[in-house]
């Protein structure tokens, strides 16, 4: 047997002065959309913000539910919307960041499994993988150039 080894590649901020402007404002967008998030079962408010080829921005928010799993994390509110209302459209960038009641986040919001391979599919469709960018609350995060950093060994029909 072989053994083998994975690399994974990520860069860090300590504030969002070190993105591009493009990102710094999808930031912005992600932070804005916090604020439309339906979170009163967990008191956390996640914001996502896309930045497509045309020029849009689209965002999403969680929006949860009493029968808890019908919920929906903000990652894939925001990638549904973008595949629905913009098919075919590249998408460039994705910004998640969080806050919650009453203290500030430490860390940033790490994707769920699922939002990673919902955006491990929404990468394979544009035959091209998008920037990831976690923003942490102080103005920290992580970048991540493909998916592929996040979901190694993701699911594909092959
Ligand atoms: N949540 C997201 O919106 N994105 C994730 O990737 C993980 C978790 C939401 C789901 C739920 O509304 C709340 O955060 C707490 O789990």
């Amino acid at each position: 047997m072989k053994k083998n080894e994975l690399k994974i590649c990520y860069r860090t901020f300590d504030s969002t002065s070190e993105l591009s402007k493009a990102d710094q404002k999808l930031v912005e967008k992600a932070i804005e959309a916090t604020k439309t998030a339906y979170a009163p079962y967990s008191d956390f408010y996640v914001g996502a913000s896309l930045r497509l080829a045309n020029g849009k921005t689209v965002i999403g928010s969680n929006q949860e539910n009493s029968a808890y799993p019908s919920g929906l994390c903000a990652e894939r509110v925001a990638l549904f919307q973008a595949g629905t209302n913009f098919p075919g459209v590249e998408i460039e960038a994705l910004v998640i960041t969080a806050r919650t009641k009453g203290k500030k986040l430490k860390t940033v919001a790490n994707p769920c499994g699922s939002c990673r391979q919902v955006m491990s599919e929404s990468a394979m469709r544009q035959n091209k993988p998008f920037r990831i960018i976690l923003a942490g609350e102080d103005g920290h995060g992580f970048v991540f150039e493909s998916f592929e950093d996040l979901l190694p060994f993701s699911f594909k029909f092959e």
